[in-house]
């Protein structure tokens, strides 16, 4: 990591001037000035960063809800939170289609008592797979993770500010690509599949994608870049990006450049788990990272991964803004600081848009043969739906199918994942993409769709070829 050029800790001009031994005359003058500026100034994190148009989270695990030393911090000072660890997919779907949201819940109790943002975290990651996902593979775990998605995103719907939909899925290195997981094995699309599951789950929220060593221009976080591109040309639904931030004793030269050039895609940042080890300069960094959000008008806010020192998964690296008595850090101050100096930009309304349609894929042959079935489940809401098709070989191997589907007059088609559409409106045939292919006697695959306009019904038809 590259190592900032050390800078003094920023004070205010108020308490530099009634330390200093002045005549009468020039005391009076600070005592205005400072007036003026607790005038204006957020006295909180979460204060201040509102004052600017943002807001100012913590991880928090709902086991320290009873701990009234940790809520009077959190509830003191903050106006966002992510549950560290209640949302992940072992915590939430520990057996399979058996679904525990208490510790989730919990977390957003607290938050809609305390009038805080509540951020998802995380739908997908190959990390922290309950065990039952870790042994599936191929499209009974594409099929795991689509239903994970809806299931998770329904329960929590119009409480959540931003979801983590899919976290951490690329490789470290210079390769820029994905990292290996059983996820990735499912086929590349996964990740456009989970961010089209949630939307249709959550319409409200924002959809994010989520990384560590993402927050310099480098080889990691171009290859999220490439992705959001195509995602954003495609009509793919994402809504922002999270960084991380998990920092040692220096930051990335090019942090704010790197955020801006996300923020010009035209999705909004955030910076979603901060914390810097302790060292001469954590202050300094603090306030640097603070000043770089606000410098970029689509970084709608920054959380830190914990709230004292204590609370943190690194709590040797002391990296937070609380000591783990409570008292705050130097960085605390250069961090509000820098909220009340900040810019003054303020990022764009947090509704979502709704995704362009997808230009239409090459036409497919007409369906021939039979030997497949396949069955539809729809999600609907007003003006729009997305359908989960369920494809099942009978009992012959077959190798290419062809569903068609008749859809209802005004219903038009504007994404579809592990298939291939033959046009977006009136009777669409979907076929096999090559990864899905080949279904052994038997055998399902599943394949999605969404769209404007009203979901389709009955059974559709399914031809081998
Ligand atoms: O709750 C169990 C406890 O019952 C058991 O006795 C104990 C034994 O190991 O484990 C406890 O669960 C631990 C859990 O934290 C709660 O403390 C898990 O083992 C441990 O793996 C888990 O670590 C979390 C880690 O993600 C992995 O999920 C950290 O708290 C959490 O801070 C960390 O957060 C991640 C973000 O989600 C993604 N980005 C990186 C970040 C830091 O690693």
């Amino acid at each position: 990591m590259e190592h900032l050029p050390e800078h003094r800790v920023p004070r205010t001009r108020s308490r530099l001037r009634v330390l200093a031994p002045v005549a009468a005359t020039a005391v009076a003058v600070a005592a205005v000035v400072a007036a003026a500026t607790t005038a204006s100034a957020g006295t909180t994190l979460g204060a201040a960063a509102a004052e600017k148009g943002r807001y100012f989270g913590a991880a928090v695990p709902a086991f320290k809800l009873s701990d009234t030393a940790f809520t009077g911090i959190l509830d003191r000072e903050f106006n966002a939170v992510t549950p560290e660890n209640e949302m992940k997919w072992d915590a939430t779907e520990p057996t399979q289609g058996q679904f525990r949201y208490t510790s989730g819940d919990q977390i957003v109790s607290h938050a809609q008592a305390h009038n805080m943002r509540v951020r998802g975290h995380t739908l997908l990651w190959h990390s922290q797979e309950p065990g039952w996902a870790q042994n599936l593979s191929g499209s009974a775990l594409r099929s795991a993770m689509m239903n994970h998605v809806t299931q998770v995103a329904t329960h929590f719907k119009g409480k959540i500010y931003a979801w983590d939909v899919v976290n951490e899925a690329f490789a470290d290195g210079s390769s820029g690509g994905r990292r290996d997981s059983n996820l990735q094995r499912t086929g590349n699309d996964w990740i456009e599949v989970a961010f089209r599951t949630a939307r249709a789950a959550d319409p409200g929220a924002k959809l994010c994608y989520n990384d560590y060593n993402t927050d310099g221009v480098n080889a990691k976080s171009t290859g999220v870049y490439n992705m959001v591109r195509d995602f954003k040309s495609r009509g793919v639904p994402i809504d922002c990006v999270g960084f991380q931030s998990h920092l040692g004793t220096g930051m990335p030269s090019d942090y704010q450049a790197n955020l801006q050039r996300f923020a010009d895609l035209g999705v909004d940042v955030q910076i979603t788990e901060l914390d810097i080890a302790q060292g001469s300069n954590q202050a300094t960094m603090y306030g640097n990272v603070t000043k770089a959000c606000l410098a970029v008008s689509r970084c709608t806010g920054i959380t830190t991964w914990g709230v004292r020192d204590s609370d943190s998964w690194r709590s040797g690296d002391n990296p937070l803004l609380f000591d783990s008595s409570g008292n705050k850090k130097p960085a605390y101050t250069a961090v509000l600081n820098a909220l009340n100096a900040g810019g003054t930009s303020t990022p764009p309304p947090t509704t979502t848009t709704p995704p362009p349609p997808s230009s239409p894929p090459p036409s497919s042959p007409p369906p021939a043969g039979s030997g497949c079935t396949a069955t539809l489940s729809v999600q609907s809401w007003t003006g729009g739906f997305v359908t989960n098709v369920h494809v099942t070989a009978g009992s012959s191997a077959i190798n290419g199918w062809t569903v068609r589907i008749v859809l209802p007059s005004g219903t038009a088609v504007t994404g579809t994942w592990s298939a291939q559409a033959s046009g977006t409106s009136g009777t669409v045939n979907f076929r096999n993409v090559d990864y899905n292919a080949q279904l052994a006697a038997g055998a399902s695959t599943d394949f999605g769709f969404q769209g404007t306009g009203v979901g389709p019904s009955g059974t559709p038809t399914c031809t081998v070829g």
